[in-house]
């Protein structure tokens, strides 16, 4: 179907979001823009929105395919999606399989621990104040979502982790970890939102041992690796060539 791109409705560090003539939906684009360290590092990287875009594409429909429900409906062109236009809910539900990132920056858990059950953090989502993890009574303080909710986008996550981690595992690539976000569509069904990429996710290659040239994602960006572009199209370059890829 076609779908008219009409005026910004939001416009984020890697995404613009634009209505379309349906009102329940939106028209998403991927930019080229990378940040870090809560935007305090910036570039621009030629041909990473068309990667993103083609990538959270598969994700999503491979997480249809398993009953999840998310935002995406089709892809407009190689950097545009069309999806649910939702109501977002202001967290950032990161959910761990290795211990790397910040969980190692900020105690003293060594990198690469499996972590078995995987450990899920929910972080608030508001740039200004930094992203901060929120404990169990700032959540229940903050109000932002029920019980219920909660433990929906908790089941929720565990189960696109478990989908994932065994797609990327058959891909020879171990999924470190990744964050979701969730929003609730017209309808007020729960949907995963956002984007699913090597922006959001970390990647190791399984048959490289070496910690830095193993890294797939934006690891490469956040610690100056180089090969950013490289690393995500051989993520692309994976899903496309695995039978499931839906064309
Ligand atoms: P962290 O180790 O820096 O907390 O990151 C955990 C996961 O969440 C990792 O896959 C990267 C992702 N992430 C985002 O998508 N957005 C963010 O703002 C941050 C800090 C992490």
């Amino acid at each position: 179907m076609n779908h008219i791109q009409g005026s910004l409705i939001y416009e984020g560090k890697a995404k613009r979001v634009f209505a379309c003539e349906n009102p329940d939906r939106v028209l998403i684009e991927f930019k080229n823009d990378a940040t870090a360290f809560n935007a305090k590092k910036r570039s621009l990287i030629e041909g990473k929105g068309r990667l993103n875009c083609k990538i959270s594409a598969a994700l999503f429909q491979l997480l249809e395919l398993n009953g999840i429900p998310t935002h995406f409906l089709e892809l407009h062109s190689e950097t545009l999606m069309v999806a649910d236009k939702i109501s977002v809910i202001p967290l950032e539900v990161v959910i761990r399989n290795i211990a790397t990132g910040s969980l190692c920056r900020e105690t003293p858990i060594n990198q690469g621990t499996i972590l078995n059950p995987p450990l899920l953090d929910l972080y608030y989502k508001d740039d200004e104040l930094g992203d901060p993890i929120l404990t169990e009574g700032r959540l229940q303080l903050l109000d932002i979502i029920s019980d219920i909710q909660r433990e929906e986008i908790e089941q929720i996550t565990r189960s696109v982790n478990k989908i994932l981690k065994e797609y990327f595992d058959s891909l020879d690539l171990l999924l470190v970890d990744f964050k979701l976000e969730f929003g609730t569509n017209s309808s007020g069904k729960l949907v995963v939102a956002d984007e699913i990429s090597p922006d959001n996710c970390r990647f190791w290659d399984k048959k490289i041992s070496d910690s830095k040239d193993r890294i797939l994602d934006k690891d490469r960006f956040r610690q100056d690796l180089g090969g950013v572009i490289d690393a995500y199209q051989e993520i692309l370059k994976r899903i496309e060539n695995d039978s499931f890829h839906p064309g």
